[in-house]
Parts: C-alpha cells; structure tokens; sequence
C-alpha cells in the first residue's frame, strides 16, 4: 500500500432511468469492501456513489410516464438511495447530479476549461446514439446506422455545439498510461484504451441544443440555448463531491484512489475524465478499475425476457452476505460473470457452510463438550506453531491482492487458513487427545482454532460485514482497526473467553429459493453428476477434447458481407467480399447458395474463421470461412444476436 493516508473510492453515478439490477450492486459491492477494507486497515476513506440525473435519455424516460424530469428522477434516485441503505452500503455521500452544488462545480470547471482555450465554439454533424449517450463517427457504425455499443439505431443530429480540444491530450494521456502501468486494471484493458488513443481522438462535442434537461452553460457565456453534454455533467461529479467549484471542504481526499466503474463505461472514463482534468490542472486517478457483465443462466439481462436479477430478492432469499461473497468470489475482477441460483447455492453450501460455518460449529462443539466452552491461546504457540506461522503467512499474502482488484484471489488465499484449521482438527484429533489425558494439546488446539476463525473474520469482514459481526461476538472480541492491528499487523492472540452458542449461520440450501424465470425453467437444466471414470478422451459423441488454449489458436470473428456475387457455373458457391475490420476486405468462397442468395447475404453479419489457410475454390481464392450448422431441416448461417462491431473477437 502506498503512503496516502485518504483513501477516495467511486462508483459510477447510476442513471435514473431504471432501477437498480444485479450490475449496479455489483459495482456498489466492490466499492464498498474496498472502502470497508480501507477504513479497517487506519485509511481516512471517503466513499461516493450516487445518481445521473440529466440526458436526453431521462427526459424521455420522464416524458412516457407524465413526469417532469425532476419528478421522476427524485423519484428513482431514491429506490437506489433506499437499496444501498438497506444494503447497508457504507458510503459517506450519496451525490445526485441535480444537486445546486454540482451544478455550480461543473459551470466552474466548463470556465476554467474555456479560460484556458480547450473550449471552442462550432457546429456538429453527426450520428448520435441516445441510448449511450454517445456520438460515432459513421466509420464505428454498424451497417452505417446502429450504435457499435449497443446495437440501437442511432440518430442523425446538426446543432450549434461548443467542442472539448480532446486531440490536444492524446499525446499526454499515452504518455500517463505508459508511465502508469496499474493505472487501468485489469492491465488487458489497458491495452484496449492505449489502442483506441493511438488511433488518433478527436475534439468532443460537450454541450447540446436539442434538449433542455441538463446543467446550463455558466451566465457569462450568455449562450442560454446550451445545456451540458451528460458525461462532462457526470464525470465531474468525482470532484464536485469533494467541493470542488463551491466550498472545496473536502478536495485533500482528491485523486480518487480507485475509480470502479464497468468495461462498458471504460472509455469515458480512462479518456474523456483524465482529459478534462488535466484541462483542469487537477491531479489524476490512482485507478480505473473495470470489471465485466453480469449475465443470468448464460443470457443477457432484459426487461422483456423477464430474466433481470433483482439484488434485493436475491439478498432477502438467500442473506445479503451470503450474496456479496458469491458476487467477489465467483468472477475473476474484470470478466463476465453468471448470475445463476445454482451457483449462489453451492457457494453457500460449500466455501461458506462447509469450510467456515462448519469450523464454528465444530469448535463450539468441542469446547462445549470438553471445557464449557472456555477457550485459552495460552499454549497455541507451545503445541501449533507450524499451524500458526502458516496462518499468519496466508494472511499477508492478501494486501497486495485487495487494490490490485484481485478481490477473489483475496478470498481464495482467505480460505486457506481455514483448510489449515479444519486439517489440523482431522490430523490431532481433539477426542483422542482428551482420552490420552492431553488436555492442554486438547485446549491449545480449540484455541487454534478459535484464533484462525478470529482473524480471518477480521480479513474477511469488509466482504461479509454482518455474518463477521456474529462469529466475532460468538468469540468475544469485535472487528475494528484495533483488532485488525493487534490481530493482523502485530499477530497477537485472542484473549481468554467462553464461547457463545449461536445458531448454524450457513444452514444448508437444499433447493431454489427463487421463482426462476421463465427461460430458466424452458431450460430445465439436470444438475450434472461427476463421470465414475474422467479419463475419456473424447466426447460423447466421439469427437476429441481440445485445452481451451487450442481453441484460441483458432481466430474467430464477426464481419459484415459488404458484396455479394455468384460464382459462374457454381451450384453450391458464393463469392463474398466480408469486413472483418481490417484494412482489405476478406474474400469468401461459401458453399451456401442453396440456402442463401447473393441479394441475401448481402450487410449479413457472419461470424468468420479468419486463421485459415487460404484455399483455391473453382479458381477463386477463399480467405476464410463462414460459420454455419447444417441439419436435416437444411443451412443456417451462425450470425450474432446483436450487431457487432466487424473484427469483434468470437470466444
Ligand atoms: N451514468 C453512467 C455512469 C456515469 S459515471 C460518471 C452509467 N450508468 S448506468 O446506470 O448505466 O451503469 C452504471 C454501472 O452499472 C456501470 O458501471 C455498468 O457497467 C454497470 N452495469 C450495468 N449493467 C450491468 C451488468 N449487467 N453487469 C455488470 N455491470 C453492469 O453508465
């Protein structure tokens, strides 16, 4: 950990045009363990979330529902509010755009950034996607028209708009990124920004004309048509929480140790954000940490396929911890993750009733039985020395792990500890050591265990803030910066104490608890049983097993057909001529016209095989192949569900 005492942690500013899903508490989740994590650890931290209120998105939003804009976004502003408090989300402000004082920063910051010559005055053609709030060149489209993001159409809008001198930065963003190895994680991503920067940025439109619901432009530029563009609104909420442009009470927390936002989002923060700050003269993010999309049971979340988590059902069905651990521990920091009841159930069942929960049982158990529950450190070092020094080094594995956002490595290695306490009461024994008359080895052992269950209770508190709390209570001590300090830092013991009975706090799941959509239940999917022989080298149906590092020596991806021709004298081929975003288009020979005209394929996306050699087809060179599944009903194409940027990776 660096020296920085203030510790400043984000989420996004989530939009009030829907409510809180499983994604937004995610990012919430993180946010607050890693402030949780901080504050036990002696970090004066600061923890932000809030709401985006402005754009057009929301004036339609309010609009359908007979709403003014402001109506409707106090309205949903609060459902995120109330779901974070029941969450218990330990944030210190809670900031939503439409607040005076934000308004009164981001006007500070829009003449600030005038001032010094990055604001200018033109006018802007081009496609915009309302649904991201975002403008595409033509060249990032999808078949000229759908956003590359989210696959809408997007709309074509000239206006008056004043301009962000963008291009002036790049040279200095690539300079900051390279400086600043960890400055994007995961590092995968960071490579992603460096490569769009590199392809060269251009100055960003930064207000609009079109619409009214937004923060105005500062009365001195006497330009009251404008309204400012949402994400220059909404990135400057990162500092106007601090009070910057009003009274500046709190900009010592300023930079911001880690913003946490989604890949989705990653863009605007890792350019646009960095830009105007140094536009700003304001110091830069430790961190921009990106993580993945949540899926449920392998689809994408929608309204109309019913299928949207709602985190509230899923924390009162199965315990709001129980829930925040499945979330860190199931998905590696920055990939997809799937939301599925199944998974959540054998999190529950497994790492935490069988690993944990069962530990606390077995050691009231046994101090119940053998020494009415009084459990003593006295002679732990005396007889499990070996136990404890392996303890105490798993446990200073994890600071690295926490802000480097490795936060399910942080509970794996958490979870050895507790594989050395349940091994060490299978290898000694407690029952046979009190036959033999050892007592001492008998208490000395219990209070292994008692000290490995306190102290990982205290690493694991920022996770699971509220089962901690009971197996703390349960073993006489209480998580604090104190307790971590003497526990964690200086390695002490637990003092004498007699143990609480509580009741089991990981009682088995033995089924579903929640109503399961309707796609899941389509599925009816068999839980697998374990194969009695695993040495089988093929699949059932006789094809070979392939390590998932073969399957990526085969380059999959998305194009779009751009022409499209007969091959003379050919039943079966097509000549096609597909973008797969590189420079030259790929020719394909497909042998598909019995299934598929010319006229057909043609602006059809295809997912192509792209690493092929290239072959002579009836003389004509084929650079690829077409992805497509043939049964008795005939040929179908594989196309994406969703327009796809051409070169997007398949995998
Ligand atoms: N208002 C902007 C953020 C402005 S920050 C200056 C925004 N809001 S959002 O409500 O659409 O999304 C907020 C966060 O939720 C993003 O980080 C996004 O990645 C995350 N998620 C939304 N859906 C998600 C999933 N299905 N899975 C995981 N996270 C996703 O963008």
């Amino acid at each position: 950990m660096s020296c920085h005492k203030k510790v400043y942690i984000t989420t996004p500013i989530y939009y009030v045009n829907d409510i809180a899903h499983i994604g937004h508490a995610y990012t919430t989740i993180i946010a607050d363990t890693l402030a949780r994590y901080s504050r036990l650890t002696g970090l004066d931290t600061f923890f932000l979330t809030g709401t985006d209120e402005h754009g057009q998105k929301i004036e339609h939003s309010a609009l359908a529902r007979n709403k003014t804009p402001q109506e409707y976004a106090d309205e949903i502003s609060a459902t995120f509010k109330n779901l974070w408090d029941d969450f218990d989300i330990s944030y210190d402000k809670f900031i939503r755009t439409t607040d005076p004082e934000h308004k009164k920063g981001v006007q500070k910051a829009f003449s600030t950034m005038f001032g010094n010559g990055d604001i200018y005055k033109d006018v802007y053609k081009g496609h915009y996607c309302i649904s991201c709030e975002t403008f595409f060149p033509k060249s990032q489209l999808v078949d000229n028209e759908f956003c590359p993001d989210c696959g809408k159409a997007t709309t074509i809008i000239e206006e008056e708009s004043y301009f962000f001198r963008l291009s002036k930065y790049q040279d200095r963003l690539l300079a900051w990124y390279n400086d600043n190895e960890n400055v994007i994680l995961p590092k995968s991503k960071r490579n992603e920004v460096i490569r769009f920067v590199e392809g060269g940025l251009t100055d960003l439109s930064i207000t609009r004309t079109s619409f009214d619901w937004g923060v105005k432009l500062p009365d001195n530029m006497n330009d009251p048509k404008h309204v400012m563009y949402v994400w220059l609104d909404a990135l400057m909420n990162y500092v106007t929480a601090l009070g910057y442009g009003d009274d500046e009470e709190k900009m010592d927390y300023w930079s911001a140790r880690v913003h946490l936002i989604g890949k989705d989002i990653l863009r605007f923060h890792a350019i646009y954000w960095p830009a105007f700050l140094m536009s700003l003269g304001l110091e830069l993010p430790k961190h921009i940490a990106a993580h993945g999309w949540w899926t449920r049971d392998g689809e994408k979340m929608s309204k109309s396929k019913g299928n949207v988590v709602n985190p509230k059902e899923v924390a009162d069905a199965y315990g709001l911890d129980n829930f925040r651990y499945f979330m860190l521990r199931e998905v590696p920091f920055g990939g997809d993750g799937d939301f599925s009841q199944k998974a959540l159930i054998d999190r529950i069942n497994s790492d935490l009733g069988n690993d944990l929960g069962n530990l606390l049982n077995r050691l009231i158990g046994m101090s119940g039985k053998y020494f009415d529950g009084k459990v003593e450190s006295i002679n732990v070092e005396k007889y499990y020395k070996i136990e404890l020094d392996k303890t105490d080094e798993h446990l200073n594995n994890l600071e690295p792990l926490i802000f480097n956002m490795q936060i399910h490595r942080y509970l794996e290695e958490l979870w050895r500890p507790l594989s050395v306490a349940n091994k060490a009461i299978d290898q000694y024994q407690p029952w046979n050591l009190m036959k033999e008359g050892k007592q001492e080895e008998a208490m000395a052992l219990n209070g292994l265990i008692a000290n490995i269950l306190a102290k990982v209770s205290i690493m694991l508190s920022p996770v699971m803030p509220q089962i901690t709390t009971k197996i703390a209570d349960s073993l006489s001590f209480s998580i604090d910066n104190n307790s971590w300090q003497g526990m964690i830092n200086d390695k002490n013991l637990l003092d004498t104490f007699v143990i609480e009975k509580i009741p089991p706090l990981f009682p088995r799941i033995e089924e579903k608890l929640l109503e399961t959509p309707e796609v899941e239940k389509k599925k009816k999917i068999e839980p697998k049983k374990e194969k009695k022989s695993n040495s089988s080298t093929t699949t059932e149906d006789g094809v070979a097993f392939i390590g998932i590092d073969q399957f990526f020596q085969t380059s999959l991806k998305i194009g779009t057909v751009v022409q499209a021709d007969e091959v003379p004298k050919s039943k079966k081929l097509l000549l096609l001529q597909v973008d797969v975003g590189e420079k030259e288009n790929r020719q394909v020979v497909a042998g598909i016209k019995e299934w598929y005209s010319a006229e057909d394929m043609l602006s059809t996306q295809v997912c192509v095989v792209a690493n092929l050699k290239p072959a002579k087809l009836m003389g004509y060179l084929s650079e690829g192949m077409l992805l497509a599944a043939k049964d008795s009903s005939g040929l179908s194409l594989i196309i994406p569900e969703a327009p796809k940027q051409n070169g997007t990776n398949i995998g």
